[in-house]
């Protein structure tokens, strides 16, 4: 008789064999894997695990303190640093539009960060293990994020360090699916906005902005991506929903009017799929005045939008992401 109660004391007892006197560091992103897996080692060695989270400058709004706050109210006594590394991601962003130049930029300061991170906290190598997220699926697959999608995009994880940094590896969710996954950070202490996430990608809002990425966009996008997931929650929809988010068009401007005066501004494209895998996935079919709310809400509350499109393409041939 399998339970989630004995597999989460049986990972802890594991973990801790493991560990002898050695540390444990790992990058939180807030999602639900990396955060189930800081709950899991937390558990088993306390303050011998070192997590910390990246602030790429492209994440949602206000994401890092809000994780930080919610990760050490439910994990006591877990200590969350977080990297503010978001001017160095603008500056090295500056000038690029191409979608591919954008992913590897992002992975390489990703692990320039994780790197600055983990030499900050004194640690020896050869003391730390580094813990990863990885799921089942992503075990039967091979490498973590490769889905049909990856041929034509280069999906990013920590799984690129250098090889200074090759740390040996501690991945305590490598049996489980995803519900799974969600049902141990329930049995952990997670409330349901850690466990119940839609998945956000390693690039962010890099691949969100269509074009060129700069903190004022970055800032615009996040504005209206949290209107709309707020309007999906109030209006019960985000849990039918698999990923839901919005889209920036900075190339792009469109005439409008506010009051008595002409507007020229950038266009919001709303997405929102169901998928059961990700590797296809139908566009979700959204109640019109809940469009109506949302588009009213982000036209009049977002500085630099002025119309707000719903975006009706199913994977294939479209993929979730724009980028
Ligand atoms: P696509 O756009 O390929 O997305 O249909 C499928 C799923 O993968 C996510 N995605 C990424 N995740 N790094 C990630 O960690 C990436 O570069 C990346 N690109 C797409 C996407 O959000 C969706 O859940």
């Amino acid at each position: 008789e399998w339970n989630m109660h004995d597999f989460c004391q049986k990972q802890i007892d594991i973990i801790m064999n493991k560990m002898g006197e050695k540390y444990v560091v790992g990058a939180v992103s807030g999602g639900v894997d990396s955060s189930v897996a800081a709950a899991l080692v937390h558990k088993a060695i306390g303050d011998r695990f070192r997590p910390f989270m990246v602030d790429t400058g492209l994440l949602r709004k206000d994401e890092a303190k809000i994780v930080k706050e919610r990760l050490e109210k439910h994990i006591p006594g877990m200590k969350l640093k977080v990297l503010d590394e978001s001017a160095h991601f603008y500056k090295e962003l500056a000038g690029v539009s191409e979608p591919e130049k954008k992913r590897k930029i992002i992975g390489r300061l990703f692990v320039e960060a994780f790197e600055k991170a983990v030499s900050e906290m004194g640690l020896p190598h050869e003391k730390c293990l580094l813990l990863q997220g990885t799921l089942y699926p992503d075990v039967i697959e091979s490498t973590s994020y490769k889905g049909p999608s990856s041929i034509i995009k280069t999906h990013h994880n920590v799984g690129g360090l250098p090889d200074r940094m090759k740390m040996e590896v501690i991945e305590p969710l490598r049996l489980l699916f995803k519900d799974e996954v969600r049902a141990l950070g329930n049995e952990l202490g997670l409330p349901v906005t850690s466990v119940m996430r839609h998945p956000f990608p390693g690039p962010g809002l890099g691949i969100r902005i269509i074009g060129e990425v700069t903190k004022e966009s970055a800032e615009t996008l996040s504005a209206a991506d949290d209107i709309y997931i707020e309007e999906l929650r109030k209006a019960g929809h985000y849990d039918k929903i698999g990923q839901a988010f919005a889209v920036l068009l900075p190339t792009v401007r469109s005439v409008g009017v506010m009051g008595d005066h002409r507007t020229y501004e950038n266009v919001c494209v709303l997405r929102a799929v169901t998928t059961t895998d990700f590797m296809t996935a139908d566009w979700y079919d959204m109640p019109h005045d809940v469009l109506a709310r949302i588009s009213n809400r982000i036209i009049n509350e977002v500085k630099g939008i002025n119309r707000v499109c719903y975006d009706v393409s199913s994977k294939p041939p479209a993929t979730i992401e724009w980028e």
